[in-house]
């Protein structure tokens, strides 16, 4: 028997597998097919202008996606997916020229289900032919600004899986296609590189960065979208389209426009055809004599008639007039036609390296304000995520029996879909109507629902014992049944597990912690007899071994933070504040506030209180805290953990009140000494950081025109700022809207609340209503550390993953143990054999099919931050689990729909050299002399080596 390890070559890199377990299943690799055979013809001397039929259905907006899905409430917009989809397909048989692309598998898969036999041989048929194209294909169209990479790619799996079972490769998609998001991360385009897409379009983008790009020619660039992963791993050709994702002005024939048709009787006064001609000859700001065209916009094609038939003509008396001289050549397309004629151009293309935020379509129009939108909503979504890799883990784990089991049927399929739904960028995103975002939070609890049933027959499995469960829907006490007839609180802590948490649980139950590192721990836990204490003493320092946290005395705030591993100690202010939200009532722009956009109109915020009321209340020996009381509707607990080196602040904000009649952008503000000037950190989906700085964007020259509304940044995870000493990270447990506007100091939107919509479609102010109160009170987290910046990533990477993987608690009805020792009914099991290298992190685990399981192994640093950790990995696969007996790995594409072997992306010359980065340190094992596996391997920085036993390490 062979070795097989995985190894991962360079800093934040991402590593897919199929791993192989019992029966082995045939591993031969597909055969790779040719890109786009099927693509029309071109006439190299003319402008070539691509057409592109395509229909932009949301997964839910102003509807829900059952709505959307089927027609009904079409008094709140006309829009039925399953009606266009019948349409398009009876048109596309209609003339073999003819092409469509489908985007939103969340759809398609509805309607693919309802198909005949024969239906499904046609479309087929047109799949295999390229006159239905898939693009994208991930379950929805996701935000960019307020989604993790972790959810992002399971969503992109799950569509991509549908189509590769149901189409194999012909359904692959080869573009990334994101043509409504309100800006774009970088992260995004790193992960459309890693799943082996050629190309990638969007349609929005700053105001200036586009018309700055039109004037240049750089609408089409080379966007290398990491800076650990060496070229052209994460590098990604993306096009700006030139209408947004609209048709030019003029030519929208669907039933829901009131464009002209074409009007090709020449005897007719009103024949338009030259007119067109010259109006594509216009659109001159790209660099080959190719264009594209998007044909086509929300929900269009119910009728597809009306549209064929007027692109028909235009293509046929456009084209006639080649005869008389013209150079226009009009064709049907599909943006992987047009990505080919691109790449056959041969040229140089502009390199970008940072991201596209934020957006802003209009001197006072940021779209910043969604990054903060439905708070509530966002930790949702973020505690969703962790849930479904726990119930993925422990399907596999629990075997056959926890989907079919002692508390009866369960699955991880319909979380998987809820979660695929939630991605929409008008999902997570905050921005869509109140109704629709009640059904997203609906279809996660039900997704929970199912893996529940899952999670329990897999911890019967698991722990032999079969008796009752009971999950917390939170860990406020309040709502847990089986724990609520006691007054006692017990804090626990865990600090050996490999991810740590603090837990208030009570006491006389049988706890079980499934953490996604695949341990679970039973633990029997009793009362430590500590009661609250509280006293008012104005004792304002606490201390534990990694920090301390001084309180001025008379505010009530915090004052100061000292590090005592590294004895350093900065000022620390914080308070809240709210933005007055504009109301559109203004000489310079009427842009009100609202769901997507952020604007207050004043730079300087309201203080909710100059002091607060504080309150401190010692716990135990493991943990302090203290209460400060802002305001009825502001308050937040501090709190310092023994063994841990961050600072937790707790905020509870709302309802937000709206009786004065202003709408409320409340902000959290971090002011310190630390010499920031403009600068400051971003993640970028909750994976590598960027830099920012204030009124500045690394590719043009930026008027600044929004002081504090155009310096916002979304943030997934984490912002940081720093100087040559210091650095203040603050991690967050869901995405936000983060900025610097003064040296050393950091805000974070946490809550608003608005009056009016702000003109984008949804139609409604967010206000959002309150389950108990008038008004929706949030609460959340931040955690702060100080660290030297060289030691920053050491622990605010672990502390970042531990936010966003958090431990499942279950209990179980236990007899009071009076006097029990805990060792006695304490029992743990892991399904890791050893603990995983800290650079490691366990992206994937899921059931794949009957004998294979889904893995991905994610280094986890971003090269050069951390001098310990940014360093090559090998794990062994075989030795990994500790239940799974592994006889095969095959590596695969990030999205896991292409075997990594037969990944043969388009190569693009960029205009500087590229030079990759420098790795920490060059490889110390002798892996290249060795011989690959049988299976599928590739050049990439992710490899699967064999070797004899014995000889490996
Ligand atoms: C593409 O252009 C490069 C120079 O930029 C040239 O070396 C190469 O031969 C060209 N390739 C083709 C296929 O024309
Ligand atoms: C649980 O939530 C309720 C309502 O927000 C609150 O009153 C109560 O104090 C919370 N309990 C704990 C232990 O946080
Ligand atoms: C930290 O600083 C204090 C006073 O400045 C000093 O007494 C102490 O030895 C220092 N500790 C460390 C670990 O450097
Ligand atoms: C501000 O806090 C003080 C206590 O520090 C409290 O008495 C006062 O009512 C608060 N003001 C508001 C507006 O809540
Ligand atoms: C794609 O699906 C085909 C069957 O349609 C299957 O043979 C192939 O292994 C799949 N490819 C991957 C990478 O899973
Ligand atoms: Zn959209």
């Amino acid at each position: 028997m062979t070795v097989l390890n995985a190894k991962l070559k360079s800093a934040n890199n991402i590593c897919t597998y199929v791993l192989l377990l019992s029966k082995c299943v045939s591993t031969e690799c597909s055969t790779v097919h040719t890109a786009s055979s099927s693509c029309p013809a071109t006439k190299p001397s003319m402008l070539n202008v691509h057409l592109v039929p395509h229909t932009h259905d949301d997964v839910g907006w102003l509807k829900t996606v059952d709505q959307y899905y089927h027609g009904d409430r079409n008094n709140i917009q006309h829009a039925g997916v399953q009606y266009i989809l019948d349409s398009v397909i009876d048109q596309l048989q209609k003339d073999p020229a003819r092409r469509f692309i489908y985007v939103e598998t969340a759809f398609f898969y509805r309607w693919w289900r309802q198909q005949s036999q024969n239906t499904r041989r046609i479309v087929t048929q047109l799949v295999n032919e390229g006159r239905l194209e898939f693009i994208n294909g991930g379950w929805c169209m996701s935000d960019e600004a307020t989604t993790h990479y972790s959810a992002v790619i399971d969503q992109m799996t799950l569509g991509l899986r549908f189509l590769n079972d149901t189409f194999g490769e012909c359904g692959r998609p080869r573009v990334a296609w994101h043509i409504d998001p309100f800006g774009h991360a970088r992260e995004h385009a790193s992960i459309f590189a890693q799943m082996g897409y050629d190309g990638f379009f969007f349609g929005r983008l700053d105001y200036q960065d586009k018309a700055r790009r039109m004037k240049t020619k750089e609408m089409e660039m080379l966007w290398r979208a990491s800076e650990s992963l060496t070229p052209p791993l994460a590098d990604l050709f993306t096009g700006v389209l030139p209408n947004g994702y609209n048709p030019p002005e003029g030519f929208c024939w669907d039933q829901s426009c009131n464009d002209a048709p074409i009007r090709d009787d020449p005897d007719l006064e009103d024949y338009n055809v030259d007119e067109i001609v010259q109006r594509f000859l216009n659109a001159a700001f790209y660099k080959t004599n190719h264009i594209i065209m998007t044909m086509g916009s929300d929900f269009q094609y119910e009728n597809a008639n009306l549209w064929y038939k007027n692109m028909d003509k235009l293509i046929k008396y456009v084209n006639a007039l080649q005869a008389k001289g013209s150079k226009v050549n009009v064709l049907y397309s599909t943006p992987s036609c047009y990505l080919q004629e691109l790449n056959l151009a041969n040229l140089t293309w502009p390199l970008k390296t940072d991201d596209f935020f934020p957006y802003a379509d209009d001197a006072h129009d940021f779209w910043t304000g969604y990054f903060t939108s439905r708070p509530a909503l966002k930790l949702y979504e973020r505690l969703s995520n962790s849930r479904l890799q726990t119930c993925n883990q422990l399907e596999v784990l629990g075997g056959p029996k926890s989907t079919s089991g002692p508390f009866g049927e369960g699955d991880s399929d319909t979380m998987k879909r809820a979660m695929g739904v939630a991605q929409h960028h008008d999902a997570v995103s905050g921005t869509e109507k109140q109704h629709v975002a009640y059904d997203y939070a609906r279809r996660l609890a039900t997704g929970w629902a199912h893996c529940e049933v899952l999670v329990r027959n897999s911890l019967a499995v698991l722990s032999g014992s079969e008796s009752p469960r009971v999950f917390c829907e939170n860990l406020n006490i309040s709502v847990c049944p089986l724990t609520e007839s006691s007054q006692k609180v017990l804090y626990a802590d865990f600090s050996k597990l490999i991810h740590t948490i603090k837990v208030h649980s009570l006491l006389n139950y049988n706890l079980s912690f499934f953490f996604n590192s695949l341990s679970v721990l039973y633990e029997c836990v009793q009362s430590s007899g500590q009661d609250f204490s509280i006293n008012n003493k104005s004792v304002l320092m606490y201390a534990f071994k990694f920090l301390k946290v001084t309180f001025d005395d008379t505010t009530g705030l915090l004052s100061s933070l000292t590090n005592l591993e590294t004895n350093q100690t900065i000022r620390l202010t914080q308070n809240f504040y709210w933005y007055n939200a504009s109301s559109g009532n203004n000489k310079e722009s009427r842009q009100p506030s609202g769901a997507y956009i952020f604007r207050p109109n004043s730079s300087d915020p309201f203080v909710i209180n100059k002091t607060a009321e504080i309150q401190i209340v010692t716990v135990s020996s493991t943990v302090q805290e203290v209460t400060q009381w802002f305001s009825p509707w502001v308050s937040q607990v501090v709190r310092l953990y023994e063994g841990h080196r961050e600072l937790e602040l707790e905020w509870t904000v709302g309802p937000v009140p709206i009786a004065d009649g202003l709408g409320k952008e409340v902000i959290t503000r971090l002011d310190t000494d630390i010499e920031s000037s403009d600068y400051f950190y971003t993640d970028s989906n909750g994976r590598e950081v960027l830099e920012r700085r204030k009124d500045y964007r690394p590719t043009w020259d930026l008027k600044q025109t929004e002081p504090i509304a155009g310096n916002y940044y979304p943030i997934n995870s984490r912002a940081y700022i720093k100087d040559d000493k210091h650095q203040l990270t603050v991690v967050t447990d869901r995405s936000q809207g983060v900025s610097s506007i003064y040296n050393g100091s950091l805000e974070i939107m946490l809550h608003r609340r608005l009056l009016y919509d702000d003109f984008r479609g949804v139609g409604e102010p967010l206000s959002e209503p309150g389950e108990f109160f008038d008004g929706l009170v949030a609460r959340g987290r931040l955690l702060l550390t100080l660290t030297p910046p060289n030691m920053a990533a050491d622990v605010h990477r672990p502390l970042a993953q531990g936010m966003v993987l958090q431990p499942l608690l279950s209990f179980q009805d236990g007899t009071p143990l009076a006097n029990t020792k805990l060792e006695v009914c304490r029992g743990s099991f892991s399904g890791l054999q050893d603990a995983l290298p800290p650079a490691v992190h366990l992206l994937t685990l899921s059931q794949w099919d009957k004998d294979s399981v889904l893995i991905r192994l994610e280094h986890q640093y971003q090269a050069k931050e951390s001098k310990t950790h940014s360093q090559p990995i090998t794990v062994n696969l075989q030795k990994l689990f500790s239940t799974l007996e592994v006889l095969g790995a095959s590596e695969m594409s990030l999205g896991a729909n292409q075997w990594k072997e037969d990944m043969n992306r388009l190569q693009w010359n960029t205009a500087k050299a590229s030079k990759p980065l420098p790795l920490s340190a060059k490889d110390p094992s002798p892996w290249e002399n060795r011989q690959p596996t049988d299976h599928c391997t590739s050049q990439s920085e992710c490899s699967i080596g064999v070797s004899k036993p014995g000889t490996d390490s």
